[in-house]
């Protein structure tokens, strides 16, 4: 089969992200068999119910549009006060809007966080709200980055040893779960 299509989505819209800064680790380190390709929510207006019977943002359109043509989703999930970002939820909440291209779609979530968290909380709430909106979520390998300023370099590459080798099994790991939910599918 062709390269995986994968639709990785970072939920911080920080410059300097640490999570944007993975999944481009990401992109790097699976080049030969998964087809990274980042979205970026920035562009995504807040939801209001009001503003959607108007009519669909173009943003929001392309958005769905990407998720709908990509085999499987990539989060990579800031923690905020014991959550996930905001953005990251307005952005799944205009998705699963109408025709939901989430509906049994299936992802795998990482995250890095500044402290020792590892982003532990915000995956499990992330859990929470995929199986709200049928998205498939790889239970394991976890993937929880705590004090993310010591495993980037200046340049906000992804440059600690171990971390790098635990990236790589868990992208493996995704590609196996993802061909084998492909599979399953069809
Ligand atoms: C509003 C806010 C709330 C935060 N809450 C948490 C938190 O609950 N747990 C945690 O580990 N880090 C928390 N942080 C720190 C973030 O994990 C840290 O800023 C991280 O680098 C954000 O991800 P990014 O680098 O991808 O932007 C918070 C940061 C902000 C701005």
């Amino acid at each position: 089969m062709d390269k995986i299509k994968v639709l990785g989505i970072s939920g911080s819209l920080r410059a300097d992200s640490f999570n944007t800064a993975l999944l481009k680790s990401a992109i790097e380190l699976s080049k030969e068999y998964l087809n990274i390709d980042i979205y970026d929510i920035s562009r995504i207006p807040l939801y209001n119910h009001d503003h959607e019977k108007k009519g669909i943002p173009e943003s929001v359109i392309e958005f769905k549009s990407a998720i709908a043509s990509s085999d499987s989703l990539l989060f990579a999930l800031p923690e905020y006060n014991s959550s996930v970002t905001g953005v990251l939820k307005n952005a799944i909440d205009w998705a699963s809007r109408a025709e939901s291209p989430l509906n049994g779609k299936p992802c795998a979530i990482m995250g890095a966080s500044g402290g020792l968290s590892g982003t532990a909380v915000a995956q499990s709430h992330f859990r929470q709200i995929a199986s709200s909106v049928n998205l498939i979520c790889m239970n394991v390998p976890k993937l929880q980055l705590r004090k993310s300023k010591s495993l980037f370099d200046e340049n906000n590459i992804l440059t600690d040893q171990s971390t790098l080798e635990h990236l790589d099994k868990f992208l493996k790991a995704f590609r196996e779960w993802t061909l084998n939910f492909i599979n399953t599918k069809n």
